[in-house]
């Protein structure tokens, strides 16, 4: 048994275990989904950008069934969470789109599967209306979740969340949606019931992953194409540091980056800064105040760097990007702000110990970044992130490595 089968089933026996808890009775099925690390092209994707993120092999379990009291309601529940939360499937849209500013109606954890439940619902009735789809099959439903995706730590455990409740509500109701359209319906829980203005790539890492490759992603068309990362191949290996220092993008400096985005574009004449190329910086830095054009220069350097990151792997192999990962880190470090004194003590203790580059992955604020090693370095680079972080008298990291692994299905 590998380590990736260990974690799926232990988080498979306790989703099962809620779900007869909550019930009485065996699921109809279980569902995951994992969470993401990106490889490189942060907070480019609600700049229309690039990314290039890959699943891991922590996942989310949902185990769900279908309720044959038939009254049409909703009840989930999770293992972080002591009360089973339960709505009418009427009532989701009075729930959502949560109203900035107020009091949430349920709590946060729960906001995950329940706007799922009202954004796919809301597309089978728009779809049916159309007569291009079929609501008949929406009907009660309860939802238990578990899950092994580390919560704050920037690796999508949201996005896990959403693709487990997603693809089982899609095969439960019927409702035929394809993976990409699945996505979509994760990122409007996130940003509106939620209320996180998140852009769409973890939802997609989560839905499209593949064993051993990244997910080469064009935000504007939605255009995916798998890259193999050949990193074991190449006698590599990802570290994963976790900060533990949490994050949530619901509040603060996420959608202020995102609000200098727009700025940054409108400023520009363009519809987003995927439309600004580098050749256009001298002039947008003629054009805008010193913070505005910083923020912009990350986006439309990652974008590139997204690019080159791509060429560089199918060229030369996973042994060739870690300047790239290190520029990124700088960019995000110096230019878009969004780093904390741990993502740095992280990257630059791996950078010393001798890994080949090293980045923060995810939203930023705190949470994780990302070493690629030698295999036979990573217990030396390891040890030497932790000592950092002790010396610096930071709260021990979480240090362990992931390989790209499988995206949503249905497991049993
Ligand atoms: C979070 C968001 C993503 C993306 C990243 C930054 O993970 O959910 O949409 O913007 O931050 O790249």
């Amino acid at each position: 048994m590998t380590l990736s089968d260990t974690h799926e089933t232990e988080t498979q026996d306790a989703a099962r275990a809620l779900f007869l808890e909550l019930t009485g009775r065996q699921p109809d099925g279980l569902w995951s989904a994992p969470g993401r690390v990106n490889l490189i092209g942060e907070h480019t994707d609600y700049n229309d950008g690039f990314v290039l993120p890959f699943a891991i092999p922590h996942r989310t379990v949902a185990a769900v069934g279908l309720r044959d009291d038939d009254r049409g309601r909703v009840r989930v529940a999770s293992t972080f969470a002591d009360e089973p939360v339960e709505v009418a499937l009427d009532e989701l849209d009075e729930l959502f789109p949560t109203t900035l500013g107020t009091e949430p109606a349920v709590p946060e954890w729960a906001a995950y599967p329940l706007g799922v439940a009202w954004a796919l619902r809301q597309a089978a009735m728009a779809g049916a209306a159309a007569a291009t789809g079929d609501a008949r099959g929406i009907r009660g439903i309860d939802i238990a979740i578990a899950s092994d995706v580390p919560v704050g730590a920037g690796l999508s455990s949201s996005a896990a969340i959403e693709g487990a409740a997603a693809s089982a509500l899609n095969d439960l109701w019927s409702t035929g949606l394809d993976r990409t359209a699945l996505a979509r319906i994760g990122r409007r829980a996130e940003n509106e019931a939620v209320g996180a203005p998140t852009g769409i790539m973890d939802q997609m890492a989560s839905m499209l992953g593949e064993t051993d490759a990244a997910i080469f992603l064009d935000c504007r068309s939605l255009d995916a194409n798998l890259v193999p990362l050949g990193v074991a191949e190449a006698g590599l290996a990802i570290l994963v540091m976790d900060t533990r220092v949490k994050h949530a993008h619901s509040t603060g400096g996420y959608g202020e980056r995102r609000a200098s985005c727009e700025l940054g574009a409108k400023i520009m004449g363009v519809p987003a800064l995927r439309d600004v190329s580098v050749d256009d910086l001298p002039r947008a830095q003629q054009l805008m105040d010193d913070v505005t054009f910083r923020r912009v220069r990350h986006i439309v350097t990652e974008n590139q760097r997204v690019l080159d990151t791509v060429r560089v792997l199918r060229e030369q192999g996973a042994r060739a990007i870690g300047d790239l990962l290190v520029a990124s880190h700088v960019s995000m470090r110096d230019d878009f702000e969004i780093s904390v004194p741990e993502l740095d003590t992280a990257v630059d203790a791996a950078l010393a110990a001798g890994a080949l580059g090293a980045r923060m992955t995810g939203g930023g604020f705190g949470g994780a970044a990302i070493a690629l090693v030698e295999q036979d370095a990573v217990t030396t680079v390891s040890d030497a992130v932790a000592a950092a972080f002790a010396a610096s008298g930071f709260r021990a990291p979480a240090l362990f490595t992931v390989t790209p692994s499988a995206g949503a299905h249905r497991d049993a």
